[in-house]
């Protein structure tokens, strides 16, 4: 299992919806992606953090120091303000422990159901970590604001594609074709950001121990 090109990083994500938009993201941009779907003998990653940050740099430094090689992750959520901030860092668990994509859209619309247009604002975030053996970890945070649908809308995507429509758009997240979504999402501002920190590693031009950038 050696993975000694600096240009490589594995992605420390086994959601194939996740790791297609961030290869589709940085393809043509220099840096290979292996996924953790290729080491399946990896157990599932505790997501326990109070924050997608905390997340996101636990899931990366536990898949660095297992392979002893750089490792990239991506930790998301969609936040309601009406609602508190839900459901936030517990958007994949929001309607239970074993719940589904449909199930989560559907508790959201529900909770959702008295609100007018501008009680209905939403924004997604997600924060990429980077993280390189006796390094400090590095995070990015895109993000991207929208309001949440009356019904689910689209089949394309995942999550809560089917409800978020972002600002400026008439259609949902769901609706859009993937390289639409990839143009605009939180995901793509955040893999953007972090490319670049990846980038300084791979061209050697980060002292030790310091920010790549
Ligand atoms: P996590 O980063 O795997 O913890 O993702 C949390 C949850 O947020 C996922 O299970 C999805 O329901 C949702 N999510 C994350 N990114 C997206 C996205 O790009 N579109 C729609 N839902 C997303």
């Amino acid at each position: 299992m050696a993975h000694s090109k600096r240009n490589t990083v594995i992605a420390a994500t086994k959601n194939k919806h996740k790791l297609q938009e961030i290869k589709k993201i940085l393809s043509g941009s220099g840096i290979v992606v292996k996924s953790l779907s290729d080491f399946p003998l990896i157990p599932d990653i505790v997501e326990n953090g109070k924050t997608l940050a905390a997340n996101a740099a636990k899931k990366a430094e536990t898949v660095m120091k297992t392979f002893g090689h750089p490792a990239l992750s991506d930790d998301s959520g969609l936040f309601v303000p009406k609602l508190s901030g839900q459901p936030g860092v517990r958007s994949a668990r929001y309607a239970g422990p074993a719940c589904d994509y449909p199930a989560n859209n559907r508790k959201l619309l529900q909770n959702l159901k008295a609100y007018q247009a501008k009680d209905r604002r939403a924004y997604f975030a997600t924060v990429m970590a980077f993280a390189v053996p006796g390094r400090k970890t590095i995070t990015r945070v895109g993000k991207i604001w929208g309001m949440i649908t009356e019904t689910a809308k689209g089949s394309n995507g995942f999550g809560y594609d089917p409800v978020f429509q972002p600002c400026g758009w008439k259609k949902t997240f769901a609706e859009m074709k993937a390289a639409e979504k990839n143009k605009i999402s939180h995901r793509s501002l955040a893999v953007q950001k972090i490319a670049k920190v990846i980038r300084q590693y791979i061209i050697k031009k980060n002292p030790k121990n310091a920010e790549f950038t």
